[in-house]
Formats: C-alpha cells, sequence, structure tokens
C-alpha cells in the first residue's frame, strides 16, 4: 500500500523514516540551543531532557517562552520529510507558521493528553501532521495512534449518544501502548485519527514536535492565513 492510500484508506497513520536526517539533527541542535536549559556547551538531548524531568509543569512552561526565537521550526520539519510531504499534498502547501514542541514530564501526577482527533481545533479534514520525538522512545513517553475504522467507529457512537469526549474517549487513555520509535523515525497522520499519550515512568522528560501541512488547492476550515503560511517545497 503507498503513503496516500496508506492516510486516505487504510489505517490513517504511517510510521515514516526522515528523509534529511542532517537536517533533522541540526532541528534537534536548535532545539537545545534555544530552550537554553544545559550551561554544558555539548549538544545532549539526554541532559536537557534530565532537567526537564525535574522541572514542573509551570517552570517548562516558563522556559517553553525560549522556543518562541525558533522560527523555522515549521520549514526544518517539512524540508526533512519533503518527499512524504509532496507524497500527500504536492509542493504547493500551507503549513502551520509554528510547528509545536511537546514537553511531557513524566510522572503519574502530570496531566496528560487524552484522546482526541485534530480536526476538533478547526483544521481542514485535508490537514495532516508529521509528529517526530527528538530522541529514542525507549518508554511508554510517546504516543498512541489508533486506526482510522475504529476511530471512526467511536465518533460515530459518541454522535449517536450527542456526546464529545464522552466517557468511551475519555477511558480509552487507559489500554493504549505508545509506539517505541527511533530518532529519526515519525508518525504521518490525518485529522480523524484518535491519538493522545499516557502517563510514563521515566528519569527524562519527552520531547516531541509536530507540524500540520495540506495542499494549496484544498479549502481551508476555520483556520487561515494566521495559523498557516504558504509554502512550496523546493
Ligand atoms: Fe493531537
Amino acid at each position: 500500500m503507498d503513503l496516500y492510500e496508506e492516510l486516505v484508506h487504510g489505517p490513517g497513520y504511517a510510521v515514516c523514516p526522515v528523509e534529511n536526517i542532517q537536517l533533522f539533527k541540526k532541528l534537534r541542535d536548535c532545539f537545545i540551543e534555544k530552550i537554553n536549559i544545559s550551561t554544558e556547551s555539548e549538544k545532549n538531548i539526554n541532559v536537557v531532557r534530565k532537567a526537564m524531568a525535574k522541572m514542573s509543569k509551570a517552570e517548562i512552561n516558563r522556559s517553553m517562552i525560549n522556543l518562541l526565537t525558533f522560527t523555522d521550526l515549521s520549514d526544518m520539519m517539512i524540508n526533512s520529510c519533503p518527499s512524504l510531504v509532496e507524497t500527500l499534498c504536492g509542493k504547493e502547501l500551507f503549513i502551520q507558521r509554528r510547528a509545536h514542541t511537546i514537553i511531557n514530564v513524566p510522572g503519574s501526577e502530570h496531566s496528560k493528553q487524552w484522546t482526541h482527533y485534530e480536526m476538533m481545533s478547526g483544521i481542514s479534514p485535508f490537514t495532516y501532521v508529521i509528529w517526530a520525538p527528538l530522541h529514542d522512545l525507549e518508554d511508554d513517553g510517546g504516543a498512541y495512534h489508533i486506526d482510522q475504522k475504529s476511530s471512526l467507529e467511536v465518533m460515530k457512537k459518541e454522535q449517536e449518544a450527542g456526546l464529545v469526549n464522552g466517557p468511551t474517549v475519555l477511558n480509552m487513555m487507559e489500554k493504549q501502548k505508545p509506539a517505541r520509535l527511533k530518532f529519526g523515525q515519525v508518525v504521518v497522520f490525518n485529522p480523524f485519527v484518535l491519538h493522545g499519550n499516557v502517563p510514563f515512568n521515566s528519569d527524562l522528560a519527552r520531547v516531541a514536535c509536530n507540524v500540520r501541512f495540506q495542499s494549496y488547492n484544498k479549502p481551508l476550515l476555520q483556520k487561515n492565513s494566521d495559523y498557516l503560511k504558504y509554502y512550496r517545497l523546493p
């Protein structure tokens, strides 16, 4: 099955290799430099993760302000996977102006991202998301994705019951097993696929980035040029 088939008619998500690993390593180095947490000169993601694992959510939020200067994160993510993006959306795109960086702190006391799908946030149904951890995922700190068929069944059930985020969705977190990816692997998924993460134990925080993109020729929904920018792949 080719990637487009997998994403549109198949499971709705796929694990893919980063195509430009040099650029992706540069992205990780930029993150370490810009978040400015470690005092060591050596660029080591695990040193940063270890420091962040001991920080409170509020402290992490404060250091996230440092990432406001990371203005080319979106472009770097898209350019790390150019053929993947082109296969799904062509060369002319709308991409998220500011890709997200998410830092998850270990420990059950930290609230976790409950099961959700991206359409909830008002992006168009033609949008895809690339989700990329900045290190190997050796514990349950990653993300789980639920195949499109099961996701749609859950949504239909909720619709029939007149619910959004009812108990079925909220309780899904309990039995999920996040994928263990290597640095240099990404998950690409469509906006109908349910996903989330679970509490995990580790000495290290989890760092991942995500970026949304769609074809320039497909309609937008609520999100417009405040959120997206025109981008042409080289
Ligand atoms: Fe999400």
